[in-house]
């Protein structure tokens, strides 16, 4: 195995050479330039990359080498755990960081994961291209209240011809269950495109639909140019945020749904609509009806059938199902040791609002996972990014919510150490907490333990 180490310092090169050596062939570069010049002629396994050296911004450096060998893994070297800029290497495609001074075990084992994974995911490669298909349409739950979603939606997937219209707040999985309905039905095969109706101007929302014919505008494209309805021909297309679409283009979509055919901006020949159309909202879009922001007979022809995905708060079975689905999932993905989550922690996620969702309980369990490495979820892993969630919304105050928090804490950990005559280390085990942390807990709650009596 052939590692790549880069640093502008010489003496950090030549500590991290010392502890790789016996096991590895080693290559060191002092600056961004010859890195990238190595990587070029080199058929390297590992990079070992410093985020601050002097010629080139580390990342500019990652993003290169990823040019070059898409493939080649890489490890990132920061001089301080700043969440910013290790989320952002991982997002890039670095596999994990270390942070300096590096202390020589840690990176034995981050090398020595890295290089395993490697060999494993070559070896993987084939069947997780098989399985792709039912991971990118997988959508968790078991809340009676997500069956109900899954069983209509299984129900009506095969009738092509009946608009769904997919409601719910922002991050609920609408974008997901409208996959899972394309997947189930019988226009698999063909392809799923989907637009954003609010996030396309005005006055491209219309080309961006159906099309042009060439000549049909200044800069317009000389052999024209498909539309999202054609391009979804045979498939499925997701009017995403339908509720903003503004009312011109909706005139215009009422008349495709009623004719099921439509003309390319510019055309008169007519095209027949062979897509099946979903059509999706985080708005409400009945009081948008109401105060005539949108058109009622375009309503009625989307809403057919309606599936509203309640929010995480309301399927309050699903919380703890999906964090841990995504712990183990991102745990593989970093290589991190978290298996489970503690019982308070359980606590905290199930009394929180979710404003975000789903994506923002992912979110959270990723940067979580990535940044700390232990084998149980703990409450402080998960306090710090509920409080940034909670500030955005106005309602149920974080502030709140922790004082009950750690009320309820003090009250637990007071019972415990009772009932275990003070035996920090017993009181840990039934709290299914590591010492270290219970003792810094009760620090925080102000208990003191036996050893301050
Ligand atoms: N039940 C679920 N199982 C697994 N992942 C989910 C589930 N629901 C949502 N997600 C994940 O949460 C994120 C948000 O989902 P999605 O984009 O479908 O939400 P949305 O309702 O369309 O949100 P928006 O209104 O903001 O477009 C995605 O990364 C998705 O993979
Ligand atoms: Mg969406």
């Amino acid at each position: 195995m052939k590692i790549l180490i880069v640093d502008d310092e010489k003496s950090i090169l030549k500590a991290l050479e010392i502890i790789l050596s016996p096991q590895y062939s080693v290559i060191c570069a002092l600056t961004g330039e010859r890195a990238i010049q190595i990587c070029r002629q080199e058929q390297l396994d590992l990079v070992i990359l410093d985020i601050g050296l002097v010629d080139m911004d580390g990342f500019d450096v990652l993003k290169a080498i990823k040019k070059i060998n898409p493939d080649l893994s890489i490890i990132m070297v920061t001089a301080y755990k700043d969440p910013k800029s290790i989320v952002k290497a991982i997002k890039m495609g670095a596999f994990n960081y270390l942070v300096k001074p590096v202390d020589p075990d840690d990176l034995i084992l981050v090398v020595g994961n890295c290089l395993d994974n490697k060999v494993l995911k070559d070896q993987i490669t084939a069947i997780q291209d098989s399985d792709m298909k039912t991971v990118k349409s997988g959508f968790i739950g078991r809340d009676p209240e997500i069956k109900k979603v899954l069983n209509l939606a299984k129900k009506i997937a095969p009738s092509l011809d009946t608009p769904v219209l997919i409601t719910g707040e922002s991050g609920v999985g609408k974008g997901v269950l409208a996959k899972i309905i394309h997947y189930q039905s019988d226009a698999a095969p063909g392809p799923f495109v989907s637009v954003n109706c609010g996030a396309i101007a005005k006055d491209l929302l219309e080309t961006e639909l159906f099309g042009y014919e060439s000549g049909s505008f200044t800069g317009a494209r000389k052999e024209g140019k498909k539309g999202r309805f054609e391009a979804a021909s045979k498939g499925t297309l997701l009017l995403d945020e339908i509720g903003v679409m503004p009312l011109s283009s909706q005139v215009k979509l009422l008349s495709v749904i009623e004719d099921r055919e439509f003309y390319r901006v510019g055309g008169s020949k007519p095209v027949p609509l062979a897509a099946r159309i979903i059509s999706a909202t985080n708005s409400k879009i009945e009081d948008n009806a109401q105060n005539g922001d949108f058109r009622t007979d375009l309503l009625f022809r989307l809403n057919v059938v309606t599936i509203n995905i309640p929010p995480l708060r309301e399927r309050k079975g699903d919380i703890v199902f999906l964090a841990q689905h995504f712990l183990e999932k991102y745990a593989k993905k970093f290589s991190r040791k978290f298996m489970g989550i503690s019982s308070q922690a359980k606590e905290l996620l199930m009394e929180y609002a979710w404003p975000g969702n789903v994506r923002e309980l992912k979110n959270i369990i990723e940067r979580t996972v990535l940044l700390e490495n232990e084998p149980l979820l703990l409450p402080e892993h998960l306090l710090p990014a509920l409080s940034k969630g909670q500030n955005r919304q106005t309602d149920n105050t974080l502030v709140g919510l922790e004082i009950q928090y750690l009320e309820k804490s003090k009250k637990i950990i007071g019972e415990i150490l009772e009932q275990t005559r003070g035996n920090i280390t017993q009181a840990a085990k039934s709290l299914d907490l590591p010492v270290h942390t219970l003792r810094y807990t009760m620090k925080k709650l102000g208990l003191k333990t036996p050893m301050d009596v």
